[in-house]
């Protein structure tokens, strides 16, 4: 198999910013392990990439699933190991924390953040033979935690925690661990985030809505806003994600989009009282 520039690995590579990191990867001539679920990704991926594409079967939240992908690319690999894995798939989980089912909760967690340590503990050992790194895709929402998405931001929240530690862990290796930040985003997980939450609906009690019906509309609606395609492209979270992988002095945070970085501003800078006005219900 041709290695070109060294072998990355994009998890969750079907859509969205996964999709833009394989596709860009695979551009600058990487070799791209792209983790996938469905055997139609995998094929519509194919298209319009090189022969060093290549689609694979991962499930982050599935220990055999990935036990069976690393053997794959370490087979694939072999002593040249990985130049870059990047921790990409996630889920958005919405809705009030006080009636959220805690099934949800553990779900958001388990893909969002369990998932991603369990992907780089199995591919640890080949990034340590290619002098690799790695990159996990956080969000502004590890920053700055809104109401209505608690358990998202609680994962990202987890997610950049994860990141510094494995970051402080790993430098006496070399082993660089970034977050890229981005704030909104043009990707279908808008749209899958609503249609869970309709899925939801039908299970919480109607006090759900007597309670929180305003926010929850006020938080659809932007969710709805941002499935039209409002956001940063994808294209740039790429980028990002191509310059912790290879400059010469990656950063270890890269928030991407002005909303990120005003997002990450305030949460530095602002007392949490005005953050709680700014971002809180009546
Ligand atoms: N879009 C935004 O505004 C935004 C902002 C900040 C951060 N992010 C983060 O960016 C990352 C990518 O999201 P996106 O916006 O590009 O959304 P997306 O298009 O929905 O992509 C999510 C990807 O994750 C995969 N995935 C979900 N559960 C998985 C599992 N258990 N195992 C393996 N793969 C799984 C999906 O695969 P399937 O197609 O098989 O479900 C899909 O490929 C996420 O971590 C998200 O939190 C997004």
């Amino acid at each position: 198999m041709d290695m070109g520039k060294g072998a990355v690995v994009v998890t969750g590579a079907s859509t969205g910013i996964g999709e833009a990191c394989a596709r860009q990867l695979d551009a600058q001539g990487y070799a791209v392990f792209a983790g996938v679920r469905r055997e139609a990704d995998a094929a519509r991926l194919r298209e319009h990439a090189s022969a060093r594409l290549t689609p694979i079967m991962l499930d982050v939240t599935d220990a055999a699933s990935i036990s069976a992908a690393e053997s794959e690319i370490a087979r694939a690999v072999g002593d040249a190991g990985l130049k870059g894995l990047v921790n990409n798939a996630g889920i958005a989980v919405a809705g009030p924390l006080e009636f959220l089912p805690l099934g949800e909760l553990r779900r958001q967690l388990e893909v969002n953040v369990v998932g991603q340590l369990a992907v780089t503990q199995a591919m640890l050992p080949l990034i340590r033979l290619g002098h690799g790194r790695i990159v996990n895709i956080s969000s502004v929402s590890g920053k700055l935690a809104s109401p209505m998405t608690g358990a998202y931001a609680a994962s990202k929240f987890a997610l950049e925690a994860l990141t510094d530690s494995l970051r402080r862990e790993l430098r006496p290796w070399h082993i660089h661990v970034a977050a890229v930040e981005p704030g909104v985003t043009a990707t279908p997980i808008w749209q899958k985030s609503l249609q869970a939450g309709d899925d939801l609906a039908v299970e919480l009690p109607p006090q759900v809505f007597t309670l929180y019906g305003p926010a929850i509309e006020v938080s659809r609606r932007s969710a709805r806003h941002h499935a039209k395609g409002g956001g940063t492209p994808p294209v740039m979270v790429a980028r990002a994600v191509f310059h912790a992988l290879t400059a010469r002095h990656p950063r270890a945070r890269y928030p991407v989009g002005r909303d990120a970085r005003i997002g990450t501003f305030l949460a530095r800078m602002l007392p949490d009282a005005a953050l709680d006005r700014l971002l809180g219900g009546r």
